[in-house]
């Protein structure tokens, strides 16, 4: 009996082996983590794969890369724990003068097996300085290395949702001379680059950026095929089909050729990559499109049904057709799912930020 492994895994980051391409973002991602004193901004449409190639250009480069996740965080304070924990572990010989270093920036840590950690009640006021603790306190830390060492704030839009409105000018002042320390943010919001760098930005021009899109189409359909094979499957002439069916971001790619792989390794050759669509689009995420369809007013309805069926939502035929009373109901509909991250614009197209929410809305959404 044929043994099969799926090899694909579109739920986590890729890892060592499940990383493909990006070769011209790497070179300059590794050079800048070599270096001191830099701040970059990847930005990109979500599930493009912005984490995947940070954490894969930090475990090559091999220099020290703490990394946390705004996302994950309630508050800046938790965030600091966050990042703190993930510094590296000191070595005995150091720790020593390393205390000192701790005891001078940080209010209340504690220190075990080499790692320091936040201590004390996280809601008070003096905790409220946290952050601010946390990254002085690494920046002088980095100083007493040779080897570079770089923060990242991953879902760096949401330091807004739990700092306030205008947390990054906060942490521009901080950061600002911090010299020994690099700075990448990250983000998939579509208003994270404006944020970050119109020019009544925080972080306007200090900010080198780099933008992840698609893998291209060809390279990606080859290594799924690739990856099939090598996961039991010989015979898996679907890559093409299944980039061409998934759209540009790669994680849903990864995410319909995991099924496609099932599939095949279950003996079916018909329909394959379309029955693979139709499986997450209308059962594995059945329910959390039914939600999101439920959380939607009836103009937003009526947008996303008309965009589903490939019409203009705001020509005048689409507007009777789907009971949208004028244009400038359907642009203001339009413009809130934007802000939503349920469609997005590529190239000035307008489309969904789903493939498979589109299918939903096309199949269920009458
Ligand atoms: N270079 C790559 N090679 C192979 N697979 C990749 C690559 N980049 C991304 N992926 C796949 O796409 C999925 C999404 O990637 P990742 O989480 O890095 O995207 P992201 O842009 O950070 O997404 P989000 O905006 O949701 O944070 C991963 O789980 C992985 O399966
Ligand atoms: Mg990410």
């Amino acid at each position: 009996m044929t043994t099969f492994a799926n090899p694909f895994f579109f739920e986590s980051p890729s890892g060592r082996w499940s990383f493909t391409d990006r070769e011209q973002l790497l070179p300059a991602l590794s050079a800048l983590l070599g270096q001191r004193g830099r701040r970059l901004l990847i930005y990109g449409r979500r599930r493009m794969g912005k984490t995947s190639l940070v954490q894969h250009a930090a475990a090559k480069a091999g220099h020290v890369f703490i990394y946390a996740d705004l996302s994950t965080a309630a508050s800046l304070t938790e965030f600091a724990a966050k990042l703190l924990s993930a510094a590296p572990k000191e070595s005995d010989k150091r720790l020593a003068s390393i205390l000192g270093l701790a005891r001078k920036h940080l209010k209340s840590f504690a220190v075990a097996a080499g790692k320091f950690t936040l201590s004390g009640e996280l809601q008070t006021e003096e905790a409220k300085q946290s952050l601010d603790q946390v990254l002085n306190y690494l920046n002088a830390r980095a100083e007493l290395d040779d080897d570079p060492w770089t923060v990242c704030l991953d879902e760096f839009q949401d330091i807004r949702t739990i700092g306030g409105d205008r947390a990054e000018w906060k942490l521009r002042g901080l950061i600002q001379d911090h010299r020994h320390l690099n700075y990448v943010f990250t983000g998939s919001d579509h208003r994270l680059l404006a944020w970050m760098t119109e020019p009544s930005a925080a972080f306007f021009k200090q900010l080198h950026q780099m933008e992840v899109g698609p893998i291209e189409a060809g390279h990606l359909a080859r290594w799924i095929e690739r990856r099939a094979n090598s996961g039991g499957v010989p015979d898996f002439p679907y890559g093409e089909a299944i980039v061409a069916l998934a759209g540009p971001c790669t994680g849903d790619v990864v995410r319909l050729a995991k099924v496609a792989f099932d599939l095949a390794a279950g003996g079916r050759t018909q329909d394959l990559v379309p029955t693979a669509f139709d499986a997450i689009a209308l059962v594995e995420l059945n329910s959390e499109f039914q939600a999101r369809w439920h959380g939607c007013p009836l103009t937003h309805r009526a947008v996303l049904r008309a965009l589903a069926a490939g019409l203009p939502p705001t020509a005048a035929k689409t507007l009777r057709q789907f009971g949208l009373s004028s244009a400038s109901t359907a642009q203001k509909a339009v413009e809130s799912l934007i802000e939503r991250q349920i469609l997005a614009r590529d190239a000035g197209a307008l489309i969904f930020d789903n493939p498979f929410f589109k299918r939903w809305v096309s199949f269920n959404g009458a």
